[in-house]
């Protein structure tokens, strides 16, 4: 028996019943980009959010780029932005204009280290991404009064990070402005590319809004170069099905990384992923640090456990970014991370005996098999009655 990465089929099976006749409907009423099923959507992001404003894009990419730009970030700016974080973070920054500028990330979440931004914060900073990573947020509260100092505003990579909360507040609502994604395969996925801005500020929404859509508010009457980046009624059906299942199948999640947990911890060689003091994390990746990662990652996949690596090659050696105009501080945490993150799989529907499959599989890996009870442990530990 194989363990896939993540389980797609097994989202849809669960909202089959709800979107099929909304999809019908929609598509019979011939509203494609925009209209009310994307507004209601909108609507009901903003408020799980907890912001004032959501203004739904193409993907992830666009609404950050349109985020950067609304707050005036562009040619001659720089944006602070961990080394450990997926290219479009950067991405959003080289197509907004502005000069990206790399730092390293602390070493027990490898999340954006506020020391790291403060010391390379400097008068052309205008924006800090604070990239809530692997499902659990950014320290925000340390980094908007560094970013306050030089004038600049925190903007949340809120892609890897739907319903996560840290401190009271929720992934989305703690920056100036933030962009999150609804690649399929986020805690939140749509059934196709899609992604969304979230702000209090109604002006930054209206200007977000506008950048999407050709620069124009009015037909034909274009204020600024824009680009053409909008969420649609498709997506808006799926994404709000599944919103109302996000916070189940968060807390599944949390039960799955709870028992690999339990499961794990007494394995020398493998450093788990540990959870910042504040942080309510939703384990869009469960990644562990282990010596000689690709003889393991090897020796899982002949057990038939699907693996990946988030990330394998750092920003700052991105052969994708060297003619970009950057700056970059050392790095050495993300370098020796680079060469050690394994992410395990960890869905909503993974069942007790999948689970167990990968921690046998991942404690062979180390010549340390797992007791005989562990099914029955497993089973009793994460709580959800899974089968
Ligand atoms: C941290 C991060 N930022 C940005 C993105 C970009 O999102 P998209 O692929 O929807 O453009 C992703 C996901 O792909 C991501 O993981």
């Amino acid at each position: 028996m194989s363990v896939p990465f993540t389980d797609l089929a097994a989202q849809q099976h669960e909202v089959d019943e709800e979107v099929m006749p909304r999809l019908r409907a929609a598509l019979a009423s011939g509203a494609f980009i925009g209209g009310p099923e994307v507004e209601a959507f909108e609507r009901e992001y903003a408020a799980y959010a907890g912001s004032d404003h959501c203004v739904g894009m193409g993907n992830g990419t666009d609404a950050l780029e349109g985020a950067l730009r609304a707050i005036g970030v562009g040619p001659g700016a720089e944006v602070i932005l961990p080394a450990n974080t997926f290219i479009a973070t950067a991405e959003a920054v080289v197509r907004a204009g502005a000069t990206p500028v790399l730092v390293d990330v602390d070493e027990r979440t490898l999340l954006i280290d506020p020391a790291a931004v403060e010391a390379a914060a400097g008068p052309l900073t205008r924006a800090v991404i604070a990239v809530h990573l692997y499902g659990q947020l950014a320290p925000v509260e340390l980094l908007t009064p560094i970013a306050r100092r030089f004038g600049a505003v925190v903007v949340e990579d809120a892609a890897q990070s739907h319903g996560a909360r840290r401190l009271g507040g929720v992934s989305g609502s703690l920056g100036r402005i933030a962009a999150t994604s609804f690649y399929p395969g986020k805690n939140l996925g749509a059934a196709g590319d899609g992604g969304a801005v979230t702000t209090d500020d109604p002006e930054l929404a209206r200007r977000v809004r506008m950048i999407g859509s050709h620069g124009s508010e009015r037909k034909y009457e274009h204020e600024v170069l824009g680009f053409n980046s909008r969420l649609d009624a498709v997506q808006a059906i799926v994404l709000s099905a599944k919103l109302k299942r996000l916070e189940d199948w968060n807390a599944r999640r949390r039960a799955v990384a709870s028992v690999y947990d339990a499961l794990l911890h007494d394995l020398e060689d493998v450093v788990l992923p540990v959870t910042a003091e504040g942080n309510e994390h939703v384990w869009h990746l469960y990644v562990v640090r282990v010596p000689d990662r690709e003889r393991v990652a090897a020796d899982l996949a002949a057990a038939g456990i699907s693996t990946g690596i988030h990330y394998p090659v750092p920003l700052h050696r991105s052969p994708a970014l060297a003619g970009s105009l950057m700056r970059v501080s050392d790095c050495p945490v993300t370098d020796a991370a680079a060469s050690e993150i394994l992410s395990l799989p960890v869905f909503p529907h993974m069942t007790a005996h999948q689970i167990v499959l990968v921690v046998e599989a991942l404690r062979m890996a180390f010549g340390r098999p797992l007791g005989a009870d562990s099914l029955d442990r497993a089973r009793a530990l994460e709580g959800t009655g899974r089968p």
